[in-house]
Formats: structure tokens, C-alpha cells, sequence
């Protein structure tokens, strides 16, 4: 917890963590030197709340709504969280997708000051030293970009740093991780994007991308200060181009306690969505056959991770695998491209090379699709219908993001497939309505996997992430979503409840941690009361009222 560390008056107030703003009672104001510095008015929370929303009310655009509420990040810690955390539906989107895509975009522009680290190749040799320049010395997450591919948008260099900043905001808001040990993290490595590098108010270095080995031996340098300056912490790797993603994670995970939010929350949630569809349909994941558009970090990710759950329903991995196709820039992966990646082998099966992905569809008749191409639009008409002839129930996963990214809209799914679609995106979308019927589209939304992921680790410690888990977290989303919803179609938990949900779903990531042997703290009794132990509250600290001779 917080202390004042001996600070008064205008300090306490400049310290996001200890400001209460209008909210100090009048002891704390005489006991910390605070008379005449804020309005002579003792307010609640809730009031707090009200004026920020009053706010929030006049300002014309989401971007503007983003700008703000970083703002108050920037002043009040306590209450920016209990701002995000009294309406998640509401501020999720603002905070972190899709208004985060255009904050990315902009970042060098609407910066007003430093959050996190931005540390830079030049400072090789010297990780350590710049680690230890941070205040806060029990660091439990680092999420940290090169921004190499930023959600769809691609190579964003220091722009990028929006993501690690939102995602960690999202590990509190979501699954209640005390913001204290959470440090986001750019690792400028340069950028190709000559937009960036032409503009005078970019905040990176000017400099072309390096080589792969000059850049994983930085990245090594920087696993390996981490473990001795941060020795609790687990690394989440994020936003970096596809083949890095896939290559750091085999690199170290092994070793350290690392993952990759693209490759392994992005499959979870996905997981969660495919268990509900077959739910849906009255079947397992084993009897399904699966089709990728994109086979880059999240398709390989999903892929990986879904081949183990059917392994776990029984299946040998190489029958998981037949099950699995994937259809990328350059047409069917099959086993005569001499263009793949080794990640990608295992799904590249015997087959004529094929360039059109109708045609693809029309002959490996899957029953599901999964959009993870960068690319909007590309499941039209033609795709939805070939999907809906060979099928009942298509299952149609159109996960690119941001909004115009997404590969189809629920509009269209449910239009082209004439209501037959099980549709879920990336990104929310609102309900549509076709032929007095109205369809409710669930967000594969990462948001429920990683930060549940999170206070299980961080409440067990534990040593490893493990895919195990990752798969455990898709089941316990899975589970949360009500039968009548699930009926409608509905793949995913509602959002207004999310803090409950992670609570429950890091209860049983947090069981199986202990059931691996992977916790470094003594096994509690009930595990839902443990993890609600260490959920963080966005109530003001104790500590000033301490300060003040009160509680
Ligand atoms: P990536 O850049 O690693 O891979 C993109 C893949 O799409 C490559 O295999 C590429 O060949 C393929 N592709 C590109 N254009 C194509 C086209 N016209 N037709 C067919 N294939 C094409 O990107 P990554 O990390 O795999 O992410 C993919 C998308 O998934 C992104 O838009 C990202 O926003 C989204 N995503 C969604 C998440 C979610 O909804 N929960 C989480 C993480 C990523």
C-alpha cells in the first residue's frame, strides 16, 4: 500500500497515488499542511464521480474523452480507476479498443507526460541502470512493445506506447491487479515508418529497425535484467510483428515467467468463443473443422492452443492438427510453399495450392472461420454464403480490429448467412436488428483472459505461464456466460459484470497454478476468497487519514 513517505501539502497533491482531491477531510488537510491548497469542501467518491462525468459529458469525441481521462490518471490514481470501474462497457472502449488504435496513431501528439519506461537500444549495456530509475520496486508485470505491429495498424514505433500503458490499465480495471506493480514499458528499437520518422513531434528514435539478432540480443539483455531488478516479475510481451511474438515466447518461456497477450490471450478468448459455439451446437471442439484467414502471431497462437484443447478432449495431436487450416496473404498453407515460417508447418497439410479462399472453403468445409488477417472486409458475401451452404450454424469469428478492420460486420454475417451465422468480432459492436429479430454480437475481447491471468499470477506468484492456463481461463469464460444468453447466441459474458467474471476466472487459473506446483505462496483453502483478497479497491488510501491521526 501507498504511504505519504513524509510527504505534505503541495507534494501530496502532485502524487497521483495520495491525491483525494476534494475529498480530504478536514483533519488530513490540517495534519498534511493542505489548508487553503484545495476548495474548503470535504466531497464523497461518488460526488468525485459525478463532475468527472459531467465532464466526460462535453467533450465532442472518444479521443477527447481518452485525453481527459488520462489526465486524471496523471492527478488521481483512485479516482480515474473508480471512474473506469464504476461503468465498464462504457470506458473500456475509451480507454483501451478501439479508441486506443487513434490515440496510437496521435500519441506523439496529445503527449502531455511521461507514463512507464521508454527504454531505447542506445542504452545497451546499461538495462539495468535504466531499470532501476523506476520509483516502484515490487514491479509484478511489465508490459513491453516494439510496437512492431500494433493492432492492425502495423509499425508504430514510439506511438505504440499507448498499448502497454492501456493494456496494464486494463489488468487493474478488469481484474482488480493493484496498479502499484504494474510498469509499462517501450522497448525503441527504431521504426520503418517514414511518417513517424519524418515528424518533428515524434518521440522515438530516428533510427531504421535493426537486424532480428541485434534486436533479440537487446530483448535478451533486457529478460535478464528484469529477473534480477524485478525478480518477481512476469514479463507480457505485446504488439511486437508476428514471427517475434512466436519466436520471443519459445525463447523464454521456458525459462522466465513470460507471455504473449497476442499469441496466447488473444487464443484463450478466441478458445472461450469456440467453446460456447459448439456448446451452441451441441458439439465439441474435436468435431469441428477450422479455417484461418491470417496465419500470423494470433492465428498460430489459436491455433497451438486450440490443438491442445482438442488434445485434452482426446484427440493425438497430429488429428488435432488435420482439423486446422490456414489461408494466408499468399493463399492455402499447404505442404508445397516454400514460403512458410516453422511455426506454421504443422498446419501446412497435403493439398493443391490454392489462392482463392471461397474455393478453400468450399473444400475443406469447415465449420468454423477465424478472421485474424489485419484486413477489413475480406469475409464477403461470397465467403458467408459459401460458409452457410455447407452448414447449419456457421461459426463466424471476424477478430481484426480496430472497428474497420474487422473482416465482417454482424450486419452482414447475419444478413449473408440469413440469420444462420454464430458471430462474434474483435471489436464491440452495437446489436443489430434484420427481420424483427435482434442479434447480440459478443467481443473476443483479449480483456477477459489476460487480466485474470494476471491476479492468478500475481496473487500465487507464480513462476511460469503456461498454456494449461491460458486454456483454463477459456473454459471458466466459457462457463460464465448464462444459458438464455448463450441461446441467443451470445458467446461471451456480458461486460457490465467483468470484474466478477475475472474474479471467478482467476480463481481457477490461480487452482491449477497450485495444482502444477507452480506457486511460490502456501496453498490457501478457498480460492475465490484469496483472490478477492488481493483485489485492488478505488478507494482513497488509508494512509493520509493515517497521517492525519485518523483509521
Ligand atoms: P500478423 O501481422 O502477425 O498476421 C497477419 C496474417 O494475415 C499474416 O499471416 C498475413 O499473411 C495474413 N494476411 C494479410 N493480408 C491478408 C489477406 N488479404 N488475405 C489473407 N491473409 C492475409 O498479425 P496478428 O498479430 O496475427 O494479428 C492479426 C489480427 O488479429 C490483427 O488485426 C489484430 O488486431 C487481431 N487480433 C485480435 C485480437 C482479438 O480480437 N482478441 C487479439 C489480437 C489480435
Amino acid at each position: 500500500m501507498a504511504t505519504t513517505h513524509g510527504k505534505r501539502g503541495i507534494e501530496v497533491l502532485q502524487d497521483p497515488a495520495l491525491n483525494k482531491s476534494t475529498a480530504f477531510t478536514e483533519a488530513e488537510k490540517q495534519a498534511l499542511g493542505l489548508v487553503g491548497l484545495v476548495p474548503d469542501v470535504t466531497e464523497t467518491e461518488d460526488l468525485q464521480l459525478q463532475r468527472v462525468n459531467a465532464q466526460l459529458a462535453e467533450k465532442p469525441t472518444d479521443l477527447e474523452r481518452y485525453i481527459y481521462l488520462i489526465n486524471l490518471l496523471d492527478h488521481n490514481e483512485t479516482l480515474f480507476y473508480r471512474t473506469l470501474m464504476s461503468d465498464p462497457t462504457r470506458f473500456l472502449p475509451i480507454v483501451y479498443d478501439p479508441t486506443i488504435g487513434e490515440a496510437c496513431l496521435k500519441f506523439g501528439h496529445i503527449y502531455r507526460q511521461a507514463r512507464g519506461m521508454y527504454l531505447s537500444m542506445n542504452r545497451r549495456g546499461k538495462v539495468k541502470d535504466v531499470l532501476r530509475n523506476w520509483p516502484q520496486k515490487d514491479i509484478r508485470f511489465i508490459c513491453v512493445t516494439d510496437a512492431g505491429r500494433i493492432l492492425g495498424l502495423g509499425d508504430l514505433g514510439a506511438n505504440g506506447m499507448g498499448i502497454p500503458i492501456g493494456k496494464l490499465q486494463l489488468y487493474t480495471a478488469c481484474a482488480g491487479v493493484p496498479p502499484q506493480h504494474l510498469l509499462p514499458m517501450y522497448l525503441d528499437a527504431g521504426t520503418n515508418n517514414e511518417q513517424y520518422l519524418r515528424d518533428p513531434l515524434y518521440l522515438g528514435m530516428r533510427k531504421a529497425r535493426p537486424s532480428t539478432e541485434e534486436l533479440y540480443s537487446f530483448v535478451d539483455e533486457f529478460v535478464d535484467a528484469v529477473q534480477e531488478v524485478f525478480p518477481k516479475c512476469c514479463i507480457h510481451f505485446e504488439d511486437w510483428t508476428g514471427a517475434d511474438a512466436v519466436h520471443l515466447l519459445q525463447r523464454y518461456r521456458d525459462k522466465y515467467c513470460v507471455y504473449n497477450d497476442d499469441v496466447q490471450g488473444t487464443a484463450g478468448i478466441v478458445l472461450a468463443g469456440m467453446i460456447n459455439a459448439a456448446k451452441i451446437k451441441g458439439a465439441k471442439l474435436s468435431n469441428e473443422r477450422y479455417l484461418f484467414l491470417g496465419a500470423g502471431s494470433a492465428g498460430i497462437g489459436l491455433a497451438n492452443l486450440l490443438c491442445s484443447a482438442m488434445v485434452e478432449e482426446g484427440l493425438t495431436l497430429k488429428q488435432a492438427q488435420s482439423r486446422v487450416y490456414m489461408f494466408d496473404i499468399n493463399g492455402l498453407l499447404e505442404d508445397t510453399r516454400t514460403d512458410l515460417a516453422d511455426f506454421q508447418k504443422p498446419y501446412a497439410h497435403k493439398h493443391a495450392p490454392m489462392r482463392d479462399f471461397v474455393a478453400a472453403i468450399e473444400d475443406t468445409k469447415p465449420t468454423t472461420i477465424i478472421g485474424v488477417s489485419t484486413v477489413g472486409g475480406t469475409f464477403t458475401q461470397k465467403v458467408i454464403e459459401a460458409m452457410s451452404r455447407i452448414n447449419e450454424r456457421p461459426v463466424i469469428l471476424a477478430l481484426s480490429n480496430p472497428t474497420e478492420k474487422a473482416e465482417c460486420t454482424p450486419e452482414q454475417a447475419y444478413t449473408w448467412s440469413k440469420g444462420k451465422a454464430i458471430y462474434a468480432a474483435g471489436v464491440q459492436f452495437p446489436p443489430v436488428r434484420i427481420n424483427g429479430r435482434t442479434f447480440f454480437s459478443g467481443q473476443a475481447n483479449n480483456f477477459y483472459i489476460f487480466p485474470a491471468i494476471g491476479m492468478a499470477v500475481f496473487a500465487t506468484e507464480a513462476s511460469r505461464v503456461t498454456d494449461e492456463m491460458f486454456i483454463e481461463a477459456a473454459r471458466a469464460v466459457a462457463d460464465q456466460v448464462p444459458p438464455d444468453l448463450l441461446n441467443q447466441g451470445l458467446l461471451y459474458p456480458l461486460q457490465s459484470n467483468i470484474l466478477e467474471t475475472e474474479i471467478q476466472t482467476a480463481a481457477r487459473v490461480a487452482r491449477l497454478v497450485f495444482d502444477s506446483g507452480l506457486a511460490r505462496v502456501a496453498r490457501p483453502d478457498d480460492m475465490v476468497a484469496f483472490i478477492r483478497q488481493h483485489v485492488y479497491k478505488p478507494e482513497y488510501s488509508r494512509e493520509a487519514a493515517r497521517a492525519a491521526g485518523g483509521a
